[in-house]
Protein backbone atom coordinates (compact mmCIF):
# COMPACT_ATOMS: atom_id res chain seq x y z
CA UNK A 1 0.00 0.00 0.00
CA UNK A 2 1.10 3.29 -0.56
CA UNK A 3 1.33 5.67 2.42
CA UNK A 4 -1.87 6.88 4.08
CA UNK A 5 -2.80 10.57 5.02
CA UNK A 6 -3.78 10.18 8.24
CA UNK A 7 -6.59 12.46 10.44
CA UNK A 8 -5.00 14.67 12.05
CA UNK A 9 -6.49 18.06 14.51
CA UNK A 10 -9.38 16.12 16.03
CA UNK A 11 -11.62 18.11 18.60
CA UNK A 12 -12.98 15.05 20.30
CA UNK A 13 -13.71 11.08 20.13
CA UNK A 14 -16.59 9.62 21.61
CA UNK A 15 -18.34 6.78 21.16
CA UNK A 16 -17.82 2.74 22.40
CA UNK A 17 -15.85 0.05 20.55
CA UNK A 18 -16.08 -3.75 20.75
CA UNK A 19 -12.06 -4.34 20.98
CA UNK A 20 -11.53 -7.17 18.86
CA UNK A 21 -9.93 -10.79 20.29
CA UNK A 22 -6.86 -11.10 21.96
CA UNK A 23 -3.66 -11.85 19.83
CA UNK A 24 -1.98 -14.35 22.64
CA UNK A 25 -4.83 -16.16 23.39
CA UNK A 26 -6.56 -16.60 19.90
CA UNK A 27 -3.07 -18.26 19.08
CA UNK A 28 -3.23 -20.40 22.04
CA UNK A 29 -6.27 -21.28 21.40
CA UNK A 30 -5.62 -22.47 17.93
CA UNK A 31 -2.96 -24.43 18.99
CA UNK A 32 -4.48 -25.95 22.23
CA UNK A 33 -7.11 -26.83 19.44
CA UNK A 34 -4.60 -28.68 17.37
CA UNK A 35 -2.92 -30.75 19.92
CA UNK A 36 -6.06 -31.66 22.10
CA UNK A 37 -8.33 -34.51 21.51
CA UNK A 38 -11.62 -33.92 20.06
CA UNK A 39 -13.40 -30.57 18.77
CA UNK A 40 -12.12 -27.25 20.16
CA UNK A 41 -14.81 -24.23 19.05
CA UNK A 42 -13.27 -20.93 19.76
CA UNK A 43 -15.23 -17.40 19.35
CA UNK A 44 -14.36 -13.86 19.26
CA UNK A 45 -11.20 -15.11 17.35
CA UNK A 46 -9.15 -12.43 16.00
CA UNK A 47 -8.25 -12.66 12.17
CA UNK A 48 -5.08 -10.85 12.42
CA UNK A 49 -2.88 -11.35 9.81
CA UNK A 50 -0.20 -13.22 12.57
CA UNK A 51 -3.53 -15.78 13.66
CA UNK A 52 -3.97 -16.74 10.38
CA UNK A 53 -0.15 -17.42 9.97
CA UNK A 54 -1.06 -19.84 12.65
CA UNK A 55 -3.91 -21.45 11.67
CA UNK A 56 -1.78 -22.12 8.03
CA UNK A 57 0.93 -23.52 9.76
CA UNK A 58 -1.41 -25.88 11.57
CA UNK A 59 -3.04 -26.70 8.96
CA UNK A 60 -0.05 -27.84 7.31
CA UNK A 61 0.32 -30.22 10.35
CA UNK A 62 -2.41 -31.81 9.10
CA UNK A 63 -5.57 -30.50 11.32
CA UNK A 64 -8.86 -29.61 10.64
CA UNK A 65 -9.47 -26.43 11.12
CA UNK A 66 -12.61 -24.73 9.83
CA UNK A 67 -13.10 -20.84 9.94
CA UNK A 68 -16.28 -18.53 9.31
CA UNK A 69 -16.83 -15.37 11.06
CA UNK A 70 -14.47 -14.78 14.00
CA UNK A 71 -15.10 -18.76 14.50
CA UNK A 72 -13.09 -21.84 14.49
CA UNK A 73 -13.69 -24.80 14.74
CA UNK A 74 -10.74 -27.74 15.21
CA UNK A 75 -10.75 -30.92 15.56
CA UNK A 76 -7.64 -32.40 17.07
CA UNK A 77 -5.99 -35.67 17.16
CA UNK A 78 -3.98 -34.81 20.45
CA UNK A 79 0.16 -34.74 19.49
CA UNK A 80 -0.06 -37.63 18.24
CA UNK A 81 -1.92 -36.27 15.11
CA UNK A 82 0.31 -33.91 13.64
CA UNK A 83 1.65 -35.29 10.62
CA UNK A 84 4.97 -34.30 8.86
CA UNK A 85 4.72 -31.36 6.95
CA UNK A 86 4.97 -31.17 3.06
CA UNK A 87 5.93 -27.55 2.83
CA UNK A 88 7.66 -24.79 4.87
CA UNK A 89 5.82 -23.37 7.56
CA UNK A 90 5.86 -19.65 7.08
CA UNK A 91 4.66 -17.56 10.19
CA UNK A 92 4.94 -14.42 8.86
CA UNK A 93 5.47 -11.44 11.04
CA UNK A 94 3.96 -13.36 14.24
CA UNK A 95 6.98 -14.05 16.72
CA UNK A 96 4.02 -15.99 19.05
CA UNK A 97 3.66 -18.71 16.30
CA UNK A 98 7.33 -19.37 15.69
CA UNK A 99 8.57 -19.88 19.23
CA UNK A 100 5.64 -21.87 20.63
CA UNK A 101 5.49 -24.04 17.75
CA UNK A 102 9.21 -25.02 18.19
CA UNK A 103 8.02 -26.17 21.61
CA UNK A 104 5.10 -28.30 20.21
CA UNK A 105 7.33 -29.53 16.98
CA UNK A 106 10.20 -30.41 19.57
CA UNK A 107 8.51 -33.26 20.79
CA UNK A 108 7.02 -34.72 16.94
CA UNK A 109 9.06 -37.68 15.47
CA UNK A 110 9.34 -35.86 11.90
CA UNK A 111 10.87 -33.19 10.35
CA UNK A 112 9.68 -29.12 9.44
CA UNK A 113 11.66 -25.93 8.61
CA UNK A 114 10.21 -22.57 10.03
CA UNK A 115 10.80 -19.55 8.27
CA UNK A 116 9.39 -15.78 8.07
CA UNK A 117 9.56 -12.41 6.73
CA UNK A 118 12.29 -10.06 6.87
CA UNK A 119 12.04 -8.95 10.93
CA UNK A 120 11.05 -12.70 12.22
CA UNK A 121 14.71 -12.63 10.17
CA UNK A 122 16.50 -10.67 12.62
CA UNK A 123 14.46 -11.63 15.95
CA UNK A 124 16.73 -13.88 18.70
CA UNK A 125 15.63 -17.99 18.70
CA UNK A 126 18.44 -19.23 20.62
CA UNK A 127 16.60 -18.74 23.85
CA UNK A 128 14.18 -21.20 22.41
CA UNK A 129 16.32 -23.38 20.24
CA UNK A 130 18.85 -23.46 22.89
CA UNK A 131 16.71 -24.92 25.76
CA UNK A 132 14.94 -27.21 23.13
CA UNK A 133 18.21 -28.73 21.99
CA UNK A 134 18.86 -29.41 26.06
CA UNK A 135 15.62 -31.77 25.99
CA UNK A 136 16.94 -33.54 22.91
CA UNK A 137 15.58 -31.83 20.38
CA UNK A 138 17.53 -31.83 16.84
CA UNK A 139 16.53 -28.00 15.92
CA UNK A 140 19.09 -26.00 14.37
CA UNK A 141 18.93 -22.55 12.20
CA UNK A 142 21.10 -19.69 10.87
CA UNK A 143 23.80 -18.57 13.08
CA UNK A 144 23.94 -22.07 15.04
CA UNK A 145 20.58 -21.57 15.54
CA UNK A 146 20.20 -18.52 16.17
CA UNK A 147 17.99 -16.63 13.52
CA UNK A 148 15.71 -18.35 10.43
CA UNK A 149 14.97 -20.59 8.84
CA UNK A 150 14.70 -22.76 11.30
CA UNK A 151 14.79 -26.84 10.47
CA UNK A 152 13.63 -29.21 13.67
CA UNK A 153 13.51 -32.99 13.86
CA UNK A 154 11.97 -33.60 17.23
CA UNK A 155 11.90 -36.78 18.94
CA UNK A 156 11.55 -37.83 22.86
CA UNK A 157 12.28 -35.43 25.02
CA UNK A 158 14.20 -35.55 28.31
CA UNK A 159 12.29 -32.99 31.04
CA UNK A 160 13.83 -29.60 31.60
CA UNK A 161 15.06 -27.66 35.08
CA UNK A 162 15.23 -24.00 33.43
CA UNK A 163 15.40 -20.81 34.62
CA UNK A 164 14.68 -18.51 31.57
CA UNK A 165 17.27 -15.96 30.99
CA UNK A 166 14.92 -13.51 29.70
CA UNK A 167 11.23 -12.46 31.24
CA UNK A 168 9.55 -13.47 28.21
CA UNK A 169 6.23 -15.43 28.23
CA UNK A 170 6.97 -16.76 24.32
CA UNK A 171 9.77 -18.71 25.71
CA UNK A 172 7.62 -19.95 28.90
CA UNK A 173 5.40 -21.13 26.36
CA UNK A 174 7.73 -23.05 24.21
CA UNK A 175 9.64 -24.89 26.98
CA UNK A 176 5.91 -25.65 28.92
CA UNK A 177 4.66 -27.25 25.19
CA UNK A 178 7.55 -29.13 24.91
CA UNK A 179 7.64 -30.15 28.12
CA UNK A 180 4.04 -31.86 28.23
CA UNK A 181 5.27 -34.05 25.60
CA UNK A 182 8.36 -34.93 27.40
CA UNK A 183 9.15 -38.09 29.75
CA UNK A 184 8.68 -36.97 33.61
CA UNK A 185 8.29 -33.64 35.34
CA UNK A 186 9.89 -30.33 33.96
CA UNK A 187 10.48 -26.70 36.20
CA UNK A 188 10.48 -23.72 34.52
CA UNK A 189 11.49 -20.55 36.32
CA UNK A 190 10.62 -16.84 35.36
CA UNK A 191 12.58 -13.90 36.21
CA UNK A 192 9.63 -11.94 36.56
CA UNK A 193 6.18 -12.78 36.07
CA UNK A 194 5.25 -12.82 32.65
CA UNK A 195 1.38 -13.31 30.66
CA UNK A 196 0.25 -16.72 32.14
CA UNK A 197 -2.32 -17.17 29.13
CA UNK A 198 -0.61 -20.96 28.45
CA UNK A 199 -0.71 -21.62 31.56
CA UNK A 200 -4.71 -20.74 32.19
CA UNK A 201 -5.25 -22.54 28.67
CA UNK A 202 -3.72 -25.77 30.11
CA UNK A 203 -6.36 -25.93 33.02
CA UNK A 204 -9.47 -25.28 30.57
CA UNK A 205 -8.37 -27.79 27.98
CA UNK A 206 -8.18 -30.32 30.89
CA UNK A 207 -4.45 -30.41 32.19
CA UNK A 208 -2.18 -29.61 34.81
CA UNK A 209 -0.05 -27.33 36.06
CA UNK A 210 1.46 -25.71 39.09
CA UNK A 211 2.60 -22.33 39.52
CA UNK A 212 4.33 -21.68 42.87
CA UNK A 213 6.10 -17.93 42.36
CA UNK A 214 7.72 -18.02 39.68
CA UNK A 215 8.47 -21.69 39.14
CA UNK A 216 5.97 -23.63 36.70
CA UNK A 217 5.91 -27.23 37.17
CA UNK A 218 4.35 -28.96 34.35
CA UNK A 219 4.30 -33.40 33.74
CA UNK A 220 4.88 -34.71 30.34
CA UNK A 221 2.23 -37.34 28.82
CA UNK A 222 -0.77 -35.18 29.32
CA UNK A 223 -3.97 -35.66 27.73
CA UNK A 224 -5.55 -32.54 26.50
CA UNK A 225 -9.63 -32.83 25.58
CA UNK A 226 -10.53 -29.89 23.19
CA UNK A 227 -12.46 -26.91 24.80
CA UNK A 228 -15.28 -24.47 24.23
CA UNK A 229 -12.82 -21.10 24.38
CA UNK A 230 -14.60 -17.02 23.81
CA UNK A 231 -11.44 -14.60 22.91
CA UNK A 232 -11.35 -11.79 25.51
CA UNK A 233 -10.84 -8.18 23.68
CA UNK A 234 -7.02 -7.34 23.50
CA UNK A 235 -5.74 -5.02 26.40
CA UNK A 236 -3.25 -4.86 23.74
CA UNK A 237 -5.95 -3.59 21.37
CA UNK A 238 -7.49 -1.36 23.22
CA UNK A 239 -4.45 0.69 24.96
CA UNK A 240 -4.38 2.76 21.94
CA UNK A 241 -8.18 3.94 22.55
CA UNK A 242 -7.31 4.43 26.50
CA UNK A 243 -4.58 6.60 25.56
CA UNK A 244 -6.05 8.60 22.85
CA UNK A 245 -9.25 9.59 25.16
CA UNK A 246 -6.87 10.08 28.04
CA UNK A 247 -4.78 12.89 25.48
CA UNK A 248 -7.85 14.34 23.22
CA UNK A 249 -10.00 17.01 24.66
CA UNK A 250 -13.27 16.94 25.65
CA UNK A 251 -13.31 13.25 24.85
CA UNK A 252 -14.84 9.61 26.24
CA UNK A 253 -14.70 6.40 25.52
CA UNK A 254 -16.48 3.14 26.36
CA UNK A 255 -14.06 0.15 25.21
CA UNK A 256 -16.21 -2.92 25.85
CA UNK A 257 -15.06 -6.84 26.47
CA UNK A 258 -11.65 -5.94 27.15
CA UNK A 259 -9.40 -9.01 28.89
CA UNK A 260 -7.99 -7.70 31.82
CA UNK A 261 -5.68 -10.08 32.96
CA UNK A 262 -3.34 -9.59 35.85
CA UNK A 263 -0.47 -10.18 34.00
CA UNK A 264 -2.03 -7.82 31.33
CA UNK A 265 -2.91 -4.73 33.16
CA UNK A 266 0.22 -2.81 33.35
CA UNK A 267 -0.83 -0.50 30.97
CA UNK A 268 -3.82 0.56 33.46
CA UNK A 269 -1.39 0.77 36.65
CA UNK A 270 1.23 3.35 34.69
CA UNK A 271 -2.48 5.15 33.33
CA UNK A 272 -3.74 5.34 37.00
CA UNK A 273 -0.53 6.86 38.31
CA UNK A 274 -0.07 9.64 35.57
CA UNK A 275 -3.56 10.90 36.79
CA UNK A 276 -5.73 9.02 33.84
CA UNK A 277 -9.88 9.79 34.25
CA UNK A 278 -10.24 5.56 34.04
CA UNK A 279 -13.06 3.39 34.97
CA UNK A 280 -13.04 0.06 35.17
CA UNK A 281 -16.62 -2.23 35.59
CA UNK A 282 -15.19 -5.69 35.76
CA UNK A 283 -17.74 -8.40 34.75
CA UNK A 284 -17.89 -11.31 37.48
CA UNK A 285 -15.74 -14.20 36.04
CA UNK A 286 -16.86 -17.33 34.76
CA UNK A 287 -14.98 -17.41 32.32
CA UNK A 288 -11.11 -18.65 32.27
CA UNK A 289 -9.67 -14.86 31.62
CA UNK A 290 -11.03 -11.98 33.09
CA UNK A 291 -13.01 -9.21 31.25
CA UNK A 292 -14.30 -5.94 31.36
CA UNK A 293 -15.09 -2.91 30.31
CA UNK A 294 -13.50 0.58 30.68
CA UNK A 295 -13.89 4.24 30.52
CA UNK A 296 -11.73 6.79 29.37
CA UNK A 297 -12.23 10.80 29.98
CA UNK A 298 -9.70 13.33 28.76
CA UNK A 299 -6.84 13.64 31.72
CA UNK A 300 -4.99 15.60 33.42
CA UNK A 301 -1.29 13.68 33.13
CA UNK A 302 2.00 13.66 35.02
CA UNK A 303 5.00 11.98 34.00
CA UNK A 304 5.73 8.96 35.73
CA UNK A 305 8.67 6.32 35.77
CA UNK A 306 7.69 2.49 33.99
CA UNK A 307 10.49 -0.02 35.59
CA UNK A 308 11.38 -3.30 36.67
CA UNK A 309 8.87 -6.26 36.93
CA UNK A 310 5.82 -4.13 35.38
CA UNK A 311 7.67 -3.82 32.47
CA UNK A 312 6.54 -7.31 31.17
CA UNK A 313 3.16 -6.68 31.92
CA UNK A 314 3.09 -3.91 29.47
CA UNK A 315 5.53 -4.64 27.38
CA UNK A 316 3.80 -4.32 24.24
CA UNK A 317 2.34 -0.75 25.30
CA UNK A 318 5.37 1.13 25.61
CA UNK A 319 5.09 2.56 21.90
CA UNK A 320 1.51 4.18 23.11
CA UNK A 321 2.82 4.52 26.56
CA UNK A 322 5.20 6.94 24.78
CA UNK A 323 3.10 9.00 22.57
CA UNK A 324 1.13 9.17 26.72
CA UNK A 325 3.97 10.64 27.73
CA UNK A 326 4.61 13.52 25.57
CA UNK A 327 1.23 15.14 26.78
CA UNK A 328 2.01 14.34 30.65
CA UNK A 329 3.42 17.54 32.69
CA UNK A 330 6.72 16.29 33.74
CA UNK A 331 9.89 14.02 32.19
CA UNK A 332 8.93 10.20 32.08
CA UNK A 333 11.54 7.90 32.43
CA UNK A 334 10.49 4.11 30.84
CA UNK A 335 13.87 1.73 31.58
CA UNK A 336 14.57 -2.08 32.46
CA UNK A 337 12.68 -2.94 28.57
CA UNK A 338 15.58 -3.44 26.89
CA UNK A 339 12.96 -6.78 25.47
CA UNK A 340 11.82 -3.72 22.96
CA UNK A 341 14.77 -4.02 20.63
CA UNK A 342 14.10 -7.62 20.06
CA UNK A 343 10.30 -6.73 18.98
CA UNK A 344 8.49 -6.44 15.47
CA UNK A 345 11.23 -3.46 15.07
CA UNK A 346 13.67 -1.80 17.37
CA UNK A 347 10.82 -0.10 19.19
CA UNK A 348 13.34 1.94 21.25
CA UNK A 349 14.98 3.01 18.08
CA UNK A 350 11.55 3.42 16.24
CA UNK A 351 9.58 5.22 18.87
CA UNK A 352 12.20 7.49 19.31
CA UNK A 353 12.93 8.13 15.73
CA UNK A 354 9.22 8.06 14.96
CA UNK A 355 7.82 10.73 17.57
CA UNK A 356 10.78 12.98 16.68
CA UNK A 357 9.85 13.81 13.56
CA UNK A 358 5.71 14.69 15.03
CA UNK A 359 7.96 16.88 17.41
CA UNK A 360 8.21 15.62 20.55
CA UNK A 361 10.84 15.50 22.99
CA UNK A 362 12.07 11.97 23.23
CA UNK A 363 15.69 10.23 23.87
CA UNK A 364 16.56 6.71 23.91
CA UNK A 365 18.56 4.97 26.40
CA UNK A 366 20.16 1.68 26.63
CA UNK A 367 17.46 0.12 28.32
CA UNK A 368 13.94 2.23 27.22
CA UNK A 369 13.38 6.53 26.57
CA UNK A 370 13.24 9.79 28.62
CA UNK A 371 10.38 12.01 27.39
CA UNK A 372 9.57 15.47 28.11
CA UNK A 373 6.06 16.44 28.65
CA UNK A 374 3.91 18.02 27.82
CA UNK A 375 4.76 19.29 24.14
CA UNK A 376 2.58 20.15 21.20
CA UNK A 377 2.42 17.31 18.54
CA UNK A 378 3.16 19.20 14.68
CA UNK A 379 3.23 16.60 11.71
CA UNK A 380 5.59 15.35 9.25
CA UNK A 381 6.06 11.66 7.22
CA UNK A 382 6.52 8.94 9.46
CA UNK A 383 6.59 5.49 9.15
CA UNK A 384 5.15 1.84 10.65
CA UNK A 385 8.97 0.49 9.68
CA UNK A 386 6.78 -2.87 8.97
CA UNK A 387 5.60 -2.69 12.79
CA UNK A 388 1.94 -2.69 13.67
CA UNK A 389 2.17 -1.30 17.31
CA UNK A 390 4.08 1.30 16.08
CA UNK A 391 1.73 2.19 12.98
CA UNK A 392 -0.86 2.57 15.23
CA UNK A 393 0.48 4.54 18.03
CA UNK A 394 1.53 6.82 15.23
CA UNK A 395 -2.09 7.22 13.83
CA UNK A 396 -2.83 7.97 17.38
CA UNK A 397 -0.14 10.70 17.56
CA UNK A 398 -1.37 12.29 14.10
CA UNK A 399 -4.52 13.40 16.30
CA UNK A 400 -2.99 15.58 18.10
CA UNK A 401 -1.26 16.94 14.98
CA UNK A 402 -1.57 20.55 13.86
CA UNK A 403 -0.11 20.05 10.17
CA UNK A 404 -0.61 16.89 7.66
CA UNK A 405 0.62 13.47 8.71
CA UNK A 406 1.68 10.82 6.26
CA UNK A 407 2.52 6.99 7.69
CA UNK A 408 4.59 4.94 5.05
CA UNK A 409 3.52 0.85 5.68
CA UNK A 410 0.43 1.22 7.47
CA UNK A 411 -0.66 -2.09 6.23
CA UNK A 412 1.62 -3.38 9.08
CA UNK A 413 -1.52 -2.88 11.38
CA UNK A 414 -3.60 -5.99 10.02
CA UNK A 415 -0.99 -7.94 12.09
CA UNK A 416 -3.18 -7.31 15.53
CA UNK A 417 -5.96 -5.21 14.61
CA UNK A 418 -7.34 -5.43 10.94
CA UNK A 419 -10.46 -2.86 11.65
CA UNK A 420 -8.36 -0.50 13.42
CA UNK A 421 -9.03 2.65 11.15
CA UNK A 422 -12.60 1.60 11.07
CA UNK A 423 -12.90 1.81 15.23
CA UNK A 424 -11.08 5.17 15.08
CA UNK A 425 -13.18 6.81 12.42
CA UNK A 426 -15.97 5.81 14.33
CA UNK A 427 -15.07 7.93 17.13
CA UNK A 428 -13.84 10.90 15.55
CA UNK A 429 -16.64 13.62 16.09
C1 LIG B 1 3.58 -12.70 23.59
C2 LIG B 1 4.62 -12.41 24.44
C3 LIG B 1 5.41 -11.18 24.39
C4 LIG B 1 4.72 -10.10 23.54
C5 LIG B 1 4.17 -10.66 22.26
C6 LIG B 1 3.16 -11.75 22.55
C7 LIG B 1 2.87 -13.98 23.75
O1 LIG B 1 6.66 -11.47 23.78
O2 LIG B 1 5.62 -9.05 23.27
O3 LIG B 1 3.55 -9.63 21.51
O4 LIG B 1 1.80 -14.15 23.14
O5 LIG B 1 3.37 -14.83 24.48
P1 LIG B 1 7.91 -12.01 24.66
O6 LIG B 1 7.51 -13.27 25.28
O7 LIG B 1 9.03 -12.21 23.68
O8 LIG B 1 8.19 -10.91 25.64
Amino acid sequence: MASLKLKTSIKRLFGEITIPGDKSISHRSVMFGSIAHGETKITNFLPGDDCLSTISCFRKLGVTIEEADNQIRIIGNGFEGLTEPNEVLDVGNSGTTIRLLMGILAGRPFFSTLVGDESIGKRPMTRVTGPLAKMGAKIDGRKDGAFTPISIRGGQLTPIQYKLPVASAQVKSALILAALQAEGESTIIEPAETRDHTERMIRKFGGEIDKDNQAITVKGGQNLTGATIHVPGDISSAAFFLVAGAIIPESEIVLKNVGLNPTRTGIIEVMKKMGADLEIIQKEDHSFEPVGDLIIKTSNLKATVVEGDLIPKLIDEIPIIALLATQAEGTTVIKDAEELKVKETNRIDTVVDELRKLGASIEATDDGMVIHGKTQLNGGSVSSHGDHRIGMMLSIAALLCRNNVELEQPEAISVSYPNFFAHLNNLIR
